[in-house]
């Protein structure tokens, strides 16, 4: 019987393995993956799927990179573990913080690693209100991001993150997080009057500023592109005016990258298709291309400068934070992502792919949106294109389209019937051509 190996495998993990987003009741879901193999999965019954989601958007190497492997290896053979606590350093830390600070934004030349996005969101979080103390501005402490905004689950990250489903279950949320609408350019209803769209977005940010009182909020988190939320590109003016009103109520801006970063949008970093710096930066994910939990956050010289002049060691540690098998994993992934030129394939890729999409979906009685930025793409299912109204989320499209997708051999995530498409940035011309067959395949099987 074919599915006897997965299906016995899913048995036992229910009876001790607690999952992320997911309850065993809900039956079905699951999946045992056993190997990789490129921009491919292979699950315990030995059948193949198109990783379409990179994993979760950061196995943008594919798997068996043999250098990435290499580089673990040879770092476990001479320091599998070292604390980067007060003062101790290694030698794959501190050429890591040289490379980054030679590839990020010009100003942001400082660098403190985590262990992913979510201790990324809370380590800025803490700098920044850190920051505003030094400054002699304490009260400055609040958080304002935006509506489908991801950041991570660990508590602070939770608050910033603007995806609704994730809060119930742990209310009441800290103090001081607010939410400003997406500029989301599908759905977001500009004033009128206002000089455009996503000016108007935009200044949504002032606005709340302005409710909150200036001299309390710290900061504003994006992701340049946001991601979980449905892959959503902002409009070419949203973020230079975004910069301005942040510089004009001293507020920092902080770009979330860890999707973005690496190359992902056709550039190294999000931010820079717009010409904008942020005051810190968080990355995470394709900085190992998920070889080995990773992250961090990239600190403004004049941040930094002020951080440093404090003279108190900052109180912000984590066991495996700077972890030597991380750095090393990071590094070469840093010579791949430039040898094999990652921003300027996805970029070239993400083209291509959005072109099949729009030839095959544009008039698609369902399709109501085709967006995408590089190798980040989605397709946005509706129940009317000319009124963009949405399907009753009881009917499951989305889910219903992916299921579909994973019996054709095709694996990745939706946002309600958002399907996401952001394969490793290896893929290849003839697995892109198979992703939107098969993504046509399964709307047909569901919608006709
Ligand atoms: C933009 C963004 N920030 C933060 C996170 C959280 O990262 P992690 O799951 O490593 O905590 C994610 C995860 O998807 C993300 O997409």
């Amino acid at each position: 019987m074919k599915n006897n190996a997965e299906s016995a495998l899913l048995a036992r993990d229910g009876a001790h393995l607690l999952h992320p987003l997911h309850n065993p009741a809900a039956a079905g879901t699951g999946k045992v993956w056993v190997s990789g193999e490129g921009a491919y999965l292979v699950d315990a019954n030995g059948d193949r799927y198109i990783d379409c989601l990179s994993g979760l958007w950061n196995n943008t190497a594919g798997n068996g990179r043999p250098e990435l492997i290499e580089a673990a290896h040879a770092q476990l053979q001479s320091l599998a573990y070292a604390s980067g606590y007060i003062g101790s350093s290694n030698p794959r830390a501190i050429e890591l913080a040289e490379r980054l600070s030679a590839m990020t934004y010009p100003n942001i030349n400082h660098f403190y690693f985590t262990s992913g996005g979510g201790e990324a969101t809370d380590s800025n979080i803490k700098m920044a209100r850190y920051y505003w103390k030094l400054k002699g501005r304490p009260e400055k402490t609040k958080v304002i991001s935006r509506v489908w905004g991801y950041h991570g689950v660990t508590f602070a990250a939770m608050c910033a993150t603007g995806i609704a489903a994730y809060k119930p279950m742990f209310e009441p949320m800290i103090p001081g997080f607010v939410h400003i609408p997406s500029p989301y350019p599908y759905r977001y209803d500009a004033p009128a009057d206002a000089p455009s769209q996503g000016i108007a977005a935009a200044n949504e940010l002032e606005k709340a500023i302005l409710a909150e009182d200036a001299d309390t909020v710290a900061m504003f988190i994006a992701e340049p592109v946001q991601g979980a939320g449905g892959v959503i590109v902002p409009q070419d003016d949203y973020f230079p005016r975004i910069r301005e009103i942040c510089d004009h109520y001293d507020v920092l801006l902080v770009s979330d990258e860890v999707i973005t970063g690496f190359g992902r949008t056709g550039k190294l970093w999000g931010l820079q298709h717009w010409g904008v710096q942020p005051d810190l930066i968080q990355y995470a994910k394709a900085i190992t291309s998920g070889y080995f939990p990773f992250g961090g956050i990239g600190v403004s010289d004049e941040i930094a400068d002020v951080m440093l002049d404090g003279g108190k060691p900052w109180m912000h540690a984590y066991t495996y934070s700077a972890h030597p098998v991380g750095c090393a994993i990071a590094l070469a992934m840093l010579d791949i992502v430039e040898q094999e030129d990652f921003p300027a394939q996805a970029a070239a890729k993400g083209d291509y792919l959005m072109n099949a999409l729009k030839s095959t979906f544009a008039e698609h009685p369902y399709v109501g949106d085709i967006r995408g930025l590089g190798l980040m793409c989605a397709v946005e299912f509706v129940k009317d294109r000319a009124t963009r109204e949405e399907f009753d989320p009881t009917e499951g499209i989305g889910p219903k389209i992916h299921a579909a997708g994973v019996e054709r051999g095709m694996f990745s995530r939706v946002r309600g019937d958002v399907y996401c498409i952001a394969p490793p940035i290896v893929t290849g011309e003839d697995t892109l051509d198979r992703i939107v067959d098969i993504l046509a395949a399964s709307t047909k099987a569901v919608l006709g």
